[in-house]
């Protein structure tokens, strides 16, 4: 099993240069799902190579669907021909996103079978807010043998409804939204996520032919077409990505350009990351991070876009633990995404978790060690490889297939601004004493 290898500086290791940021994955896994829904071919730039996109075009193609090779940052998708609408088990249950197969299948063919997504680490993550929202366009749906199966209604196409989702959901608005798009009728979508990934879906599905109004709201209004056609979309900038790297620098310190972001979307991240200490020059496309000194403590509570995420939940709690000062994270949006605290303790931290809230006593970044580690989660992998940067000695962080899911090669772009980390394999604990 890969693992990375981290010599960190005990708090003397400072991250210079500049880091090329790629598209966003929680943008691109749903475009690429989009494709289903014309027979027209669809190209997509700014593309990330990840484990997760990996698995979409292997998905894609399982039913059928024709996808090029990433080359650089670019992929060419048709869905022409005989496509098969079942999203077999084998491929669901190694990323939950498949789910997003389901919206786009059942309203192009009127027929879908997607595994229902196992369990996370991160919560029970269920998809009912999906099935519920399709049932109001028509849709009967079944659970045969660990299947979704759904079937549009005779004539084989949905009825535009008016949906109010209990609770805000990403992939739900997602797949509501696709699905609305070739509709019969018009479809109000209410309560709806508005991340920058959602919106950026949406722009995509409008450059094919969709009728959309109240992107980057709660409210879509979705006037369904008879079918949509081809297009060319260049993938939003990964705000997550973005943001990892910033914390990266705020714990660190340093001074690191940014290039190929989009600050506008960052709103609440920035906030918090100037309330550390560091200092950012913004322009359309770049960030300059210069941290000096011990970042301040942050405390916070993840809520829906333009909230403070809780994809960068973790990295901030690995910059808390190295600032002069308490802090307190309360989680709101899953009911299990602490477990890289137990993790971080292991390198000298000092987190104690209560329910869904943590409290940190930061502590000086020289007193931290390095240890053997183990990664449960895409952005707890991040976070073990911030702290072991600023850990004095070796850390190994093990699994992490999880980190590839979400990062493009993070060690060769932190490497390349001063850090000292290699991909290894089958290290002991005998490396880090
Ligand atoms: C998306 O997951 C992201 N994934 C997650 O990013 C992100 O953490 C999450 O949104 C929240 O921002 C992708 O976009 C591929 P939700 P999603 O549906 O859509 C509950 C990463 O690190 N819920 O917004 O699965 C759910 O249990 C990943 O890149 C229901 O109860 O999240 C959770 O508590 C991790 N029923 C809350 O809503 C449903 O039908 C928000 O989940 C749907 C959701």
């Amino acid at each position: 099993m890969e693992q990375l290898k981290i010599i960190g500086g005990g708090g003397t290791t400072r991250l210079n240069g500049s880091i090329r940021i790629g598209g966003a994955k929680n943008a691109a896994l749903p475009i690429m799902c989009a494709t289903l829904l014309t027979g027209d071919a669809v190209q997509l730039r700014n593309v990330p190579s990840l484990r997760d996109i990996n698995t979409t075009s292997k998905l894609l193609r399982e039913l059928g669907v024709s996808v090029s090779e990433l080359e650089h940052d670019k992929v060419t998708i048709q869905a022409y021909g005989t496509i098969s609408t079942k999203a077999t088990y084998d491929l669901v249950k190694t990323m939950r996103a498949s789910i997003l197969v389901l919206g786009p299948l059942l309203a192009r063919f009127g027929e879908a079978w997607v595994s229902l997504p196992g369990g996370c680490a991160i919560g029970a993550r269920p998809v009912d807010q999906h099935i519920k929202g399709l049932q109001a366009m028509g849709a009967e749906i079944t659970i045969e043998h660990g299947y979704i199966h759904a079937k549009a209604p005779a004539g084989g196409r949905l009825i535009g409804a008016h949906i109010v989702t209990e609770m805000i959901t990403v992939t739900g608005t997602e797949n509501l939204l696709m699905a609305a798009t070739l509709a019969s009728g018009t479809t109000i979508i209410e309560n709806a996520a508005c991340e920058p990934e959602v919106t950026d879906l949406a722009k995509m599905l409008i450059s094919m032919g969709a009728k959309i109004e109240g992107l980057g709201t709660s409210r879509l209004v979705i006037e369904g077409v008879e079918q949509l056609h081809g297009t060319t979309h260049t993938v939003v900038s990964d705000r997550i990505e973005a943001g990892t790297f910033l914390c990266a620098v705020a714990a660190t310190g340093g001074d690191v350009t940014l290039t190929h972001v989009d600050p506008t979307i960052m709103g609440a991240v920035l906030d918090k990351l100037r309330e550390m200490g560091l200092q950012m020059e913004l322009t359309d496309t770049t960030i300059r991070a210069v941290m000096t000194g011990q970042p301040k403590p942050v405390s916070f509570k993840t809520t829906e876009y333009p909230g403070f995420p809780t994809d960068m939940q973790a990295q901030f709690m690995a910059v808390n633990a190295v600032a002069s000062g308490a802090s307190r994270v309360t989680e709101t949006i899953f009911e299990n995404r602490f477990m890289h605290v137990q993790e971080m303790n292991r390198l000298g931290a000092s987190i104690v978790v209560d329910g869904n809230t943590a409290s940190t006593e930061g502590v000086l970044p020289e007193t931290l060690s390095g240890a053997m580690v183990m990664a449960t989660d895409l952005r707890a992998s991040a976070s073990l490889v911030i702290l072991g940067m600023v850990a004095g000695g070796t850390t190994i962080v093990d699994r992490i297939y999880h980190l590839d899911r979400g990062y493009q090669r993070m060690e060769e772009k932190l490497t390349a601004v001063g850090a000292t980390i290699t991909r290894v394999q089958g290290l002991s604990e005998d490396e880090v004493l």
